[in-house]
């Protein structure tokens, strides 16, 4: 746990198969002021299962806050407490998730109906923990009054002494659409999430949802106090190389992608001599030449032999001649 306190104006949103450790390590390497957010785990799993397999993290990852999904005040305390001995640097709880497989269990979205039960929720982990306990959730679900109801959600747990609210600015749909589609069909609301912030300013809101660019960050945090970005920094890793100087004002170089690289080959070797498969890694730098002549090379290599029993540093040394080679056709930008 860092004893600085967290400044989350930029954020790397929890997004489950893809935010896990190497992930976040690698774009550590690129910004070391994004606080980061885990996967969600659900208190089951982290109460029955593995708990390294959840939990466990490199140093290098902080600040760095864990996502938990459930509804169960107790066990949410259980698992806010697990969270903070590991070391985590603040405990969320995610309210935000549409999935059918969550919404049977009382996890996710479905909790915006639930004010008060959600407000018991972070009641219980504040008291089980020193870290911040924070919220991530949507403007609302279904037939949610569109503000309103996002207002009275938000004070019930304003309430618990809960300070920081992550919104994902556009509501979330239970029936009928998938969780890909909930993160694109409904639209975006900006104007709400921004319209909380002045009916709140006590509060810490950190917008959420289709931001792409630094300066539409920069634009939106002078309404709101921070960004999350998630899509866009998983297939463009390469913009969180300007976050730490365009968005807290650092006046480090920026680095350069070969020198990202690098640093990142040192780590896949020091995680390959621990018995990780390359490809683990390797899956979340495919879009670090985004852009670029002979990016679309890049990924080949890595996605074609990253997977192979023994596959080592090798492929991604391949990868990066592919990458420099002259192209044999006309190739411009991929
Ligand atoms: C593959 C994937 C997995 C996600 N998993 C989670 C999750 O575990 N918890 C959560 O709160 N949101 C999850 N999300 C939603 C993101 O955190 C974020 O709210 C959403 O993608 C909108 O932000 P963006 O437009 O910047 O991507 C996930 C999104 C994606 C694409």
């Amino acid at each position: 746990m860092s004893t600085k306190p967290l400044n989350r104006r930029f954020t790397a949103a929890p997004m489950m198969e893809w935010s896990d450790t190497h992930c976040r390590s690698f774009w550590r390497l690129l910004t070391k002021n994004t606080v980061f957010y885990s996967e969600m785990v659900t208190t089951g799993a982290l109460i029955h299962g593995d708990r390294k397999r959840f939990l466990d993290f490199n140093a290098s990852e902080h600040p760095l806050a864990l996502q938990l999904g459930g509804s169960d005040p107790k066990a949410l305390a259980e698992c806010a407490k697990i969270a903070e001995d590991w070391g985590y640097d603040e405990v969320n709880l995610n309210c935000g998730c549409p999935s059918d497989r969550v919404q049977n269990n009382m996890i996710g979205a479905c909790l915006m109906a639930e004010p008060k039960l959600v407000a018991e929720c972070i009641a219980a982990m504040q008291a089980a923990v020193k870290i911040p306990v924070t919220i991530k959730h949507r403007i609302g679900i279904d037939d949610m009054e569109d503000y309103a109801g996002m207002l009275n959600f938000v004070r019930t747990i304003a309430d618990t002494g809960c300070k920081t609210f992550i919104v994902h600015a556009r509501k979330a749909w239970l029936k009928g659409l998938s969780p890909k589609e909930n993160r694109e069909i409904p639209p975006l609301q900006y104007d709400k999430v921004a319209q909380l912030k002045k009916d709140h300013p006590e509060l810490e809101i950190i917008i959420n949802g289709g931001i792409t660019t630094l300066e539409h960050s920069l634009n939106l945090l002078s309404e709101v106090d921070g960004v999350m970005l998630g899509r866009e920094i998983y297939h463009n890793p390469y913009l969180l190389a300007e976050v730490d100087q365009k968005i807290y004002g650092s006046n480090r170089p920026v680095a350069t992608r070969d020198e990202i690289i690098e640093e990142f080959m040192a780590y896949a070797e020091e995680q390959l001599s621990k018995g990780i498969r390359l490809n683990y890694m390797t899956r979340h730098i495919l879009g670090l030449y985004q852009g670029l002549p002979g990016a679309r090379r890049f990924r080949r290599v890595i996605s074609e032999q990253a997977h192979k029993p023994n596959a080592g540093i090798e492929v991604i040394k391949a990868a990066l001649t592919a990458l420099n080679e002259l192209p044999f056709t006309n190739e411009l930008t991929d």
